[in-house]
């Protein structure tokens, strides 16, 4: 008796899985762009979060959360409409960005002793994948279980870029996790580093300085005055970029120290414990007035934890809201900075017949007073 009990228990439990991880999807139109293409939004809906995915950028447009009292509410920047995104080539509000998501010196690089040049978009160096990044392109797309696919093929010398890489991106909502799976293949060597550029503000307004952020990570990458890595790996140890514990964003941002001063606050990569391809916690923010807490786990090397330092309230949100200096924060899990010209970092050359994967999670809770 109690064996067939518990055989039903647990065909109930794998029931409620499934059950679970398959949030409704639904599809809608998102507007268009100048040269007529269609962009369709998909909303992702779970019974703890929805999220809203759409086809330009591979963008998230939003993500509703539950704070301490069950309040359903939007955690993420972003505009209420199409037009407010493509207005904007500077915040990369919620998108995926590429092909080389961060910086790369000067916009150059070597592969087999071939150089190549890409477009130089940030004082002096290339940011994002260029002037016409994975931003700023709508992506073919079909919902999956529980989710949506985007794919993208990028093709040879695309931002001069080599060979044609072949990106699927997949979104997939697990009651209260969003998880990201990026895949990646090329016909030519080539270097990529895929991210996700969400803001993320889990009081659902003002700044983010009160936000509580925990990030495992004992070095960092310092950065030269135009934020390109300099090579080397300090430890955190007695600097304000030592989050192992959760402090608040605004403690220490405004403290006399160089690296603050160059970046205007946060915006720097952090070495994540464990190996490369392993999951891994990335960061854990807290935000003690609505109760949420977001987890970020990913299979990448590195988090680039950047402070909304360049928001300066020019630019006006779903509600109508200013996006204020300081008013989210990102936590790009990925490849380091500049890695083409740093040897001595972890990878992001891809060859043909490879497969590259990543992953990344962002998952919801609340936490009591
Ligand atoms: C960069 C910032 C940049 C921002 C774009 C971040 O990933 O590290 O320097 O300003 O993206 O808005």
């Amino acid at each position: 008796m109690r064996s067939v009990l518990n055989r039903t228990r647990v065909i109930l439990l794998t029931m409620t899985t499934a059950l679970a991880a398959h949030a409704a999807v639904t599809k809608a139109p998102f507007g268009t762009t100048p040269d007529g293409t269609a962009v369709d939004v998909y909303t992702l809906k779970s019974d703890a979060v929805e999220a809203k995915i759409m086809t330009y950028g591979a963008r998230v447009v939003s993500i509703k959360t539950a704070d301490r009292d069950g309040k359903m509410g939007e955690v993420t920047l972003g505009y209420s409409a199409l037009d407010g995104y493509l207005a904007d080539a500077t915040t990369y509000f919620g998108a995926v960005v590429g092909r080389y998501g961060n910086r790369i010196a000067l916009g150059t690089f070597k592969i087999d002793g071939h150089e190549y040049r890409v477009p130089i978009n940030n004082s002096g160096q290339s940011l994002h994948g260029g002037t016409k990044g994975f931003d700023k392109i709508v992506w073919q797309a079909h919902a999956i279980a529980g989710g949506v696919e985007m794919t993208l093929v990028s093709k040879d010398g695309d931002m001069g870029y080599p060979g044609t890489l072949t990106a699927h991106v997949r979104y997939s909502l697990h009651h209260n996790a969003l998880r990201i799976d990026y895949s990646m293949s090329t016909d030519k060597t080539t270097v990529v580093n895929l991210t996700n550029h969400t803001y993320f503000n889990l009081a659902g307004g003002g700044t983010v300085l009160g936000h509580e952020v925990t990030l495992p990570a004992d070095h960092y990458t310092p950065v030269s005055k135009v934020l390109i890595p300099t090579g080397e790996l300090p430890s955190v140890e007695g600097t304000p970029f030592d989050f192992r514990k959760g402090t608040t964003i605004g403690a220490r941002i405004h403290d006399n120290n160089e690296q603050l001063e160059i970046a205007g606050g946060y915006d720097h990569n952090w070495v994540l414990r464990g190996h490369n391809g392993e999951v891994k916690t990335a960061a854990r923010v807290y935000e003690p007035n609505s109760g949420r807490v977001l987890t970020v786990t990913t299979t990448e090397p590195g988090v680039q934890f950047y402070s909304g330092n360049f928001l300066d309230g020019t630019k006006f949100g779903k509600a109508g809201e200013g996006h204020e200096k300081n008013g989210g924060l990102c936590l790009e899990t990925q490849h380091y900075p500049d890695s083409p010209n740093h040897p001595s970092f972890p990878t992001t050359l891809l060859k043909p017949g490879e497969t590259r994967h990543s992953m990344t999670t962002f998952t919801f809770s609340t936490h009591a007073k």
